[in-house]
């Protein structure tokens, strides 16, 4: 209605009323949608795609079955294209769907250029590219450029003979003695990182699996290689690639030992000092070599980084000097810190937003390696409000953003009950310490219906988690308080607001030990974004005075809240109950 032909206390009372009535609407929500941010239409985005996307990782093997073998396939993907796009995720990152025994799960390759028949046929692939992009969703190979499988043509030439052309592909050398292998490197999957190759009596390296044998990156032929693999790929369109275990491409040339540092292993294996295998500086070189092959190609593709580093100093050098190696080497420890601890984020967030030299974070808090963050942060009481935390943290901070499936919607950590069960041979070496992968890699949960709406097999690959009846799409499609809608709204919202968008991340409040805040500074002149956290189970208080930030008014605004907060509070005084959230604007 128009009430500017009204008289003007008249007009008033429609005003009172309208906000009323707002306030009564918005109270009767336990998530609260305030009107749309202005403005409303997405943002012009003249920069490259991937700076503010949202990146969703599937796994193949558990996204879903459409010819009932159990197993996740391409078709599968395709058929889930409507749901992601309908989450607004601008592209996927496909863990590997080449040809491979599975001993890692498709991370030991035996062709670049093909794809296994467990998940279908290159036509299907090229079908999932072109109905992509019609759902506008760019795809994201993984490339395992570290290793390959021991089932590779590759390694089968090496392994034949000392004197065989690819010998050299690979890192052969002798022993220290009978039975005793040439150092002590250890592999990432436990015991030594050397396996004895009776038929041409020398060792070979590898930093995963003894049937992952590491590639000798000193030698130009593989480098072309596996550089061509890349273009096939790009030639077909894809939008880039996740780099597998780049940090591990270059060992030390001299095959000195590492230094043994106290304590074992989940493995009982002495914890060493990688630094002889991981991060050497003659992987930056190959780095600049790949980045100018993406970048022969149209569209900015992109290229991600698998980069779990130690600090923000070495997380630095995987953009390169400049800005031309990787645009996203991931930041793992963000959303690796796996304790709910607000100082500790406080102080991560800033130094990605203050040390990176301007470059975009990229953000991860969960994948197929690791127990899902609803395990690693949840209190076992409080986790669907600790898992909106991780969403909010995961949105609202200034970073491109990754997420796994079933993240959305909560899925639990499922591990098996028994060694028998274990399918990912890390569980088996590491049992009963480390019960491996599998319980983060169980099948998407769609639907309350027989598998989950995953398949129709009378065996998935892994059990069906028993959460599925309660915890899957369809049910938090239809629930406005449930772990997808509160995703939803924040991707909308991140797309839509100027400030969230692409302001800065400002961190206010910065001595509070229970809640997290921060700005989010409008680029323009309209108003900025407050998001303020509760970390603790006990209500807390705050007071902001946001005046060196250039906000004069006192009071915010609710975008979303969550916790049941007002939808204008007073930044002098917030009451944050248990575990609350507030996204607010200010100015
Ligand atoms: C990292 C991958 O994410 C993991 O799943 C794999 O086992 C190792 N790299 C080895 O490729």
């Amino acid at each position: 209605m128009d009430t500017k032909s009204l008289p003007v206390p008249v007009r008033r009372v429609f005003q009172v009323l309208a906000l009323t009535l707002t306030a009564v609407f918005l109270s009767s929500c336990s998530q609260r949608t305030a009107p749309a941010p202005s403005p409303a239409k997405p943002v012009a985005n003249a920069v490259p795609w991937w700076k503010h996307a949202l990146i969703y990782e599937v796994y193949p093997r558990s996204f879903q079955d459409t010819n009932g073998d159990g197993i996740g396939d391409i078709n599968g993907i395709i058929q889930r294209l409507d749901y992601l796009q309908s989450m607004r995720v601008n592209a996927v990152w496909l863990t590997p769907i080449y040809p491979s025994p599975l001993v890692d799960f498709g991370y030991d390759i035996s062709n670049y250029e093909a794809i296994d028949p467990i998940y279908g046929s290159m036509a299907d692939f090229d079908r999932l590219m072109t109905a992509a992009k019609a759902h506008h969703i760019r795809v994201i190979m993984d490339m395992v450029m570290n290793h390959t499988s021991d089932q590779s043509p590759w390694f089968q030439e090496s392994r034949s003979s000392r004197t065989n052309p690819k010998r050299d592909w690979y890192i052969w050398r002798d022993g220290k003695g009978p039975g005793v292998p040439p150092n002590n490197w250890q592999s990432v999957f436990g015991h030594s990182a050397w396996t004895y190759d009776a038929t041409t009596k020398q060792w070979y390296y590898h930093k995963f699996y003894a049937q992952q044998p590491d590639l000798n990156w000193r030698n130009p032929e593989v480098q072309k290689a596996m550089f061509d693999a890349c273009r096939f790929w790009l030639d077909k369109g894809v939008a880039g690639f996740r780099l597998d275990a780049i940090p591990e491409l270059f060992e030390d040339p001299q095959f000195r030992d590492e230094k043994v540092l106290p304590g074992k292993n989940v493995f009982g294996d002495p914890n060493l000092d990688s630094s002889l295998t991981e991060n050497l500086p003659e992987v930056h070189d190959v780095m600049r070599q790949l980045r100018k092959v993406v970048d022969s190609y149209p569209g900015n593709r992109v290229l991600i980084g698998e980069t779990y580093l130690p600090n923000i100093q070495q997380q630095l050098l995987w953009y390169g000097a400049h800005n031309d190696e990787l645009q996203l080497p991931m930041d793992m420890q963000v959303g690796f810190l796996n304790k709910l601890d607000a100082g500790k984020f406080r102080a991560k967030i800033n130094q990605a937003e203050t040390e990176l030299n301007g470059n975009m974070p990229l953000f991860v808090f969960d994948n197929h390696d690791n127990a899902r963050s609803w395990d690693r942060y949840g209190d076992g009481k409080h986790n669907a409000a600790i898992a909106r935390i991780i969403a909010t943290m995961l949105l609202t901070t200034r970073s491109t953003a990754m997420m796994y499936y079933g993240q959305e919607i909560g899925m639990v950590t499922t591990p098996p009950k028994t060694k028998a069960q274990v399918q990912d041979p890390v569980g088996k070496t590491g049992w009963p310490k480390n019960k491996g992968r599998d319980g983060e890699r169980t099948p998407m949960q769609w639907d309350s219906g027989k598998d989950a709406g995953f398949s129709t097999a009378a065996k998935t690959w892994l059990p069906i988690p028993p959460s599925y009846k309660t915890v899957n799409v369809q049910v938090e499609s239809g629930q406005t308080d449930s772990l997808l809608h509160w995703y939803n709204q924040l991707i909308q919202m991140r797309k839509n607001d100027p400030a969230l968008h692409d302001g800065q991340n400002i961190m206010v409040n910065t001595s509070d030990p229970n809640v997290l805040s921060y700005l989010r500074k409008n680029p323009g002149q309209g108003p900025s974004v407050l998001v303020a956290m509760n970390f603790t189970n006990k209500s807390q208080t705050v007071s902001y005075s946001l005046q060196a930030q250039g906000i004069q008014g006192n009071s915010a605004t609710a975008l979303l809240e969550d916790g049941g907060m007002a939808s204008n509070i007073d930044l002098g005084h917030v009451v944050l109950p248990p575990f609350a959230i507030f996204i607010g604007q200010v100015q």
